[in-house]
């Protein structure tokens, strides 16, 4: 079994950090939302990984290198332009082979293991009756986003559809897909769609025209898709909610520490308060501050005379004079200061290097 990792595509939902950065790298609780999904596929034993880049190929080829970070070889396959998620597939056939394979969206977060999820296809596989294809599924509220499953009643995949006006269920697929090779077939024989990108969803109602079974399984735990800013906070504080504490870095006497916090090697704490959880990245120095629940500050970041609660500041950022900033993402090497102190919350979402006086 081998792994295809989508980190290419456009990212325009999360404006203006992805102008500068590819947002698979975005960090939640200071760790690149990638690497959550690459240590997921390696815990389910796949260690030789395709992922497919695309614009922002350096970065993402600087942070993941071999890919022997993760105990995993790593093949990239570039895109020029974002033209589906099927195209992923297409592009992929060399590095596949007939190989069975997970897919994953690399921007998406998951809270269950993929292993469960691996091993039920690897045994489905087996039977008389093996399916080409198993999906993930998930209840949503908001089905219209999402691409949209029909089941028959033994669970099995009758239509799919994406992001429909009128959804005819409300069972979204998650960003994780299983395959055998007849989706190569699939892949190439299907048209773009009205948005002109390659569907996924026209590739496996595909398979199940042709005959071919998909399997379902339907996801227990959380699933966030982290393309925009409240997502990504939400994935923020439901990684932070599963940290333990570990204090490295140096933390005065005047300053206090509430719940689970993470404060790295280098980091430095004065006169603050720090209610978890939290995580704060090394070289980083928070003086005279209050840093509230679900807060990521990146390392060698400077906050002073601030508060800053539900938030993500990335590396190299300074926060100074901020009174209140909550639910905001803050890019990397960016400054927030005000030059006069009055009591008023700012929320924010700064792309890298910019620089915002709050008068
Ligand atoms: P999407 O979130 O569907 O698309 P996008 O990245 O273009 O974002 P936006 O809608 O904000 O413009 O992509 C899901 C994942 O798949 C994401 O990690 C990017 C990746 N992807 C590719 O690698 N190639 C592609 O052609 C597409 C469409 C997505």
């Amino acid at each position: 079994m081998k792994a295809l990792i989508l980190a290419g595509g456009a990212g325009t939902r999360l404006r203006p950090i992805t102008h500068t950065r590819a947002k698979q790298l975005v960090p939640v609780a200071n760790t690149p939302i990638l690497f959550y999904g690459i240590e997921a596929m390696v815990e389910a034993g796949i260690k030789e990984l395709g992922v497919i880049v695309g614009d922002t190929r350096d970065e993402v080829i600087a942070a993941l290198g071999d890919g022997s970070q993760f105990g995993a070889t790593i093949t990239y396959i570039p895109q020029d332009e974002p033209l589906g998620l099927a195209h992923c597939v297409l592009i992929a056939r060399d590095f596949l082979g007939d190989d069975d394979f997970v897919m994953y969206l690399g921007d998406n977060l998951l809270e269950q293991d993929l292993a469960a999820f691996v091993d039920a296809f690897e045994a489905a596989r087996l039977t008389t009756a093996p399916p080409s294809a198993q999906i993930l599924l998930k209840q949503v509220p908001d089905p219209h986003r999402f691409g949209i499953a029909t089941l028959d009643a033994d669970g099995h995949v009758e239509h799919l559809v994406e992001k429909p006006d009128d959804p005819p269920s409300d069972l979204a697929l998650v960003g994780v897909y299983l395959f055998d090779p007849s989706i190569h077939e699939a892949v190439a024989a299907i048209e773009p769609s009205g948005r002109g990108e390659l569907e996924i969803t026209d590739a496996i109602q595909w398979l199940i025209d042709a005959g071919h079974r998909v399997r379902t399984e339907v996801l227990t735990g959380w699933w966030i898709d982290t393309g925009k800013l409240t997502p990504l906070l939400e994935a923020n504080r439901l990684i932070l909610e599963r940290i333990d504490s570990d204090i490295a870095g140096a933390v005065d006497e005047a300053s206090s520490i509430d719940g689970r916090v993470v404060i790295a090697e280098g980091a430095e704490v004065v006169s603050s308060t720090i209610r978890g959880p939290v995580a704060i990245g090394a070289g980083t120095r928070i003086v005279d501050s209050f840093i509230g629940p679900f807060t990521a500050i990146g390392s060698g970041c400077e906050v002073t005379h601030s508060e800053v609660e539900h938030s993500v500041v990335m590396d190299g950022s300074r926060i100074i004079d901020i009174p209140r900033l909550e639910d905001s993402l803050i890019g990397t090497d960016a400054t927030v200061s005000r030059s006069r102190r009055k009591p008023r919350a700012v929320r924010l979402m700064v792309g890298d290097h910019c620089q915002i006086d709050v008068e």
